[in-house]
C-alpha cells in the first residue's frame, strides 16, 4: 500500500463510513480528516461529531451547504428540466459534484494527500466522486474502500465494526437494511426489499411523504413566483432557495407529491431498481414547465427539450464539471432571462395540477389564439402555408 499521511475521508457518520475510518487508520497508519456536508439531510449533526471524535479523528469538518447546494446546483439544474431516463430527478447525482469540490478544498487546506469515500464499487456515486475530485485536483490520491478490500457484505462490516469497538444501531445488525441516500432535493432507497422489481415496495421506504391515498381530500392551491428561470417565492412570499425548497417539501409531502419507483441504467451498465421521494423538486419541475410555456420561443423551447436529456445523462453520469455541462448550461441559461412571472396550482394526492400562469413577458397574444374574430391575422394565409408544406405529400402521392 502506498504509504499516506493524511486522508480527508466524505464521512456520514454510518456504519460504511465509521468502518473505513477505522480501516484507513489501521491500513494506511495515516491521520483521518472527515468532512460530513449538510445538504438539508435529516441527520444529528452533533452524534456524527460524536462518533467522528470517538474513533479518532484528527479534524472533524461539518459544512453547512444547504444554500450553496439549492442556488449553485439544484437550480441551475431546474432550468433544464431534467430527467433521466423519463423520471428521475437526479437528487443524489446533483449532490455528489458538490461534496466533491468541498472535499478538495479541505484536503489542500489541512495539507492532505488523499481523500476518501465510501462509494461502493457497484455504482454511480463512485464516478461522481471520483470525477469531481480529479477535476478539482488532477493528482489526488483517492482511496476506494469498497475496491480495494475483502468485505464483501454487510455481515463483514458488522463483524468488522464488532471487533473494534465500532458502535452499530439496531437495524444494521440483522436483515441487511436498503440503502438511503438523502438530502433537501430528495431521498433514495435502494437494495434489499427493493430488489425484486416487481415486489411494490413496503410504506416504510418512504419517508418524506404520505401515500396519495391517505393526503387530504381537498386540494391545496398554491403559487410559485419565478424571476429568470429561478424560483424565489410561495405563496407570495420570498424565500432563499434552500427556504423555497424546503417549503415545497412540505406541501408536496403532505399531498403525496413526488414518489417514483423506477428500474435505471446505472453508467456501469447494470440495472438497479430505486424508490424516490422528490417532492418538492417535482412541484418545481411543473411549475418552471409553465412559466417557460408562456415564456420561451417555440422553437427554443423546442431546442430546449431535445438537450434536456442530453443535459440530465451528463449529470447522472458525473459531469457536472466538464465543458459540455459548460456548455449546455450557458445555452439553457441563455434561454431563462424572461422565465419570470407566477405560476398557480393544485396539489392533490399525488398531483401537481397546473391551474394557471401569468408574466410580464408573456408570449401569448390573446388576440391572436381567440376564438372571435381578430385584425392581426388572416385565415387565408394558412391556405398557402398548408399548400406549400403538402408540396412534397402530394408529390409522393402522384407516384404511387
Ligand atoms: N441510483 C441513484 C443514483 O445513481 C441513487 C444512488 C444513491 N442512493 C442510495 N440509496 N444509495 O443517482
Amino acid at each position: 500500500m502506498k504509504k499516506i499521511n493524511k486522508v480527508v475521508l466524505a464521512y456520514s457518520g454510518g456504519l460504511d463510513t465509521s468502518v473505513i475510518l477505522k480501516w484507513l487508520k489501521e491500513n494506511y497508519q495515516c491521520e483521518v480528516v472527515t468532512f460530513t456536508a449538510d445538504l438539508g439531510q435529516e441527520e444529528d449533526f452533533a452524534a456524527v461529531e460524536a462518533k467522528a471524535k470517538q474513533h479518532g479523528t484528527t479534524e472533524i469538518f461539518i459544512d453547512d451547504l444547504k444554500e450553496e447546494f439549492v442556488k449553485d446546483y439544484v437550480f441551475p439544474m431546474f432550468r433544464a428540466n431534467p430527467l433521466y431516463e423519463g423520471y428521475y430527478l437526479l437528487g443524489t447525482a446533483i449532490a455528489r459534484p458538490l461534496i466533491a469540490k468541498r472535499q478538495i478544498e479541505i484536503a489542500q487546506q489541512v495539507n492532505a494527500e488523499a481523500v476518501s469515500h465510501g462509494a461502493t464499487g457497484k455504482g454511480n456515486d463512485q464516478i461522481r466522486f471520483e470525477l469531481g475530485y480529479y477535476y478539482h485536483q488532477s493528482d489526488i490520491e483517492i482511496i476506494s474502500p469498497w475496491r480495494i478490500w475483502d468485505m464483501n457484505s454487510r455481515a463483514a462490516l458488522v463483524a468488522y465494526a464488532d471487533q473494534h469497538d465500532i458502535q452499530i444501531s439496531k437495524d444494521k445488525r440483522g436483515e441487511q437494511p436498503f440503502s438511503i441516500d438523502a438530502n433537501v432535493l430528495h431521498s433514495s432507497a435502494e437494495g434489499k426489499v427493493l430488489e425484486d422489481p416487481f415486489i411494490e415496495a413496503p410504506e416504510y421506504v418512504y419517508t418524506r411523504s404520505v401515500a396519495p391515498t391517505d393526503a387530504p381530500d381537498v386540494p391545496e392551491e398554491i403559487t410559485i413566483d419565478f424571476k429568470s428561470g429561478d424560483a424565489c417565492a410561495v405563496n407570495g412570499e420570498s424565500l432563499t432557495p434552500y427556504q423555497l425548497l424546503e417549503k415545497l417539501n412540505q406541501l408536496g409531502g403532505k399531498n403525496g407529491v413526488g414518489r417514483i419507483d423506477l428500474v435505471e441504467n446505472r453508467f456501469i451498465g447494470m440495472k438497479s431498481r430505486g424508490v424516490y421521494e422528490t417532492p418538492g423538486g417535482t412541484i418545481l419541475y411543473h411549475a418552471h414547465r409553465a412559466i417557460e410555456s408562456l415564456t420561451l420561443d417555440k422553437e427554443a423551447a423546442h431546442t430546449k427539450d431535445e438537450v434536456a436529456p442530453k443535459y440530465a445523462k451528463l449529470i447522472y453520469n458525473g459531469l457536472w464539471f466538464s465543458p459540455e455541462r459548460d456548455m449546455l448550461q450557458a445555452m439553457i441559461d441563455q434561454t431563462q432571462k424572461n422565465v419570470t412571472g407566477r405560476v398557480r396550482m393544485k396539489l392533490y394526492k399525488g398531483n401537481v395540477m397546473i391551474t394557471g400562469r401569468e408574466s410580464a413577458f408573456t408570449l401569448y397574444n390573446a388576440d391572436l389564439a381567440t376564438f372571435e374574430d381578430d385584425q392581426i391575422y388572416s385565415q387565408q394565409d394558412a391556405e398557402g402555408f398548408i399548400k406549400l408544406n403538402a408540396l412534397r405529400l402530394r408529390n409522393l402521392g402522384k407516384k404511387s
